[in-house]
């Protein structure tokens, strides 16, 4: 059997973890971060691929191509475009893989406008607040998902 291939997906600004607001987001930089989930996936036997963009045409496409390339599952943080893009919602709506919603921060605990998300709905778990931690356990819900 072949292993599970999941992608770990990152909206705007994330590019910018460890300089962008660290007391909300972190210290850690996005590449050291896809390292120790790279390593994570390893270890619980599952593969990973990352993508990030800032825009949300190129997360659309990216979704489109994970569907296409029958990838298991999706982590998805959208970011800002979690607040805002019913498109990016469709994407995953239409192409129903398994996509678990992460945020790093508790988005229900800051300003109103980040407690609606659009993909919410159309996800299959979301997690917030846990930080990085959060994807790791994002891979650890698609992995018994996929089972
Ligand atoms: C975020 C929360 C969003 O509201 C914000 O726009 C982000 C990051 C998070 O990971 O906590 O860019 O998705």
């Amino acid at each position: 059997m072949r292993m599970p291939t999941f992608c770990i997906i990152n909206g705007p600004n994330l590019n910018l973890l460890g300089t962008r607001e660290p007391h909300i987001y972190g210290s850690q930089t996005l590449d050291k971060l896809n390292e120790e989930l790279k390593a994570y996936a390893g270890e619980i036997g599952v593969e990973v691929s990352f993508f990030q963009s800032n825009s949300e045409g190129a997360l659309i496409d990216a979704i489109h191509a994970e569907f296409s390339r029958k990838t298991d599952g999706i982590v998805l943080n959208a970011a800002g475009y979690t607040h805002s893009s019913v498109a990016l919602a469709d994407a995953v709506k239409a192409c129903n893989l398994p996509t678990i919603e992460v945020h790093l921060s508790n988005i229900h605990a800051r300003e109103e406008f980040r407690k609606h998300s659009y993909l919410s709905p159309v996800a299959r778990g979301v997690i917030c607040g846990l930080g990085a931690k959060g994807y790791f356990l994002a891979l650890d819900a698609l992995k018994e998902i996929c089972k």
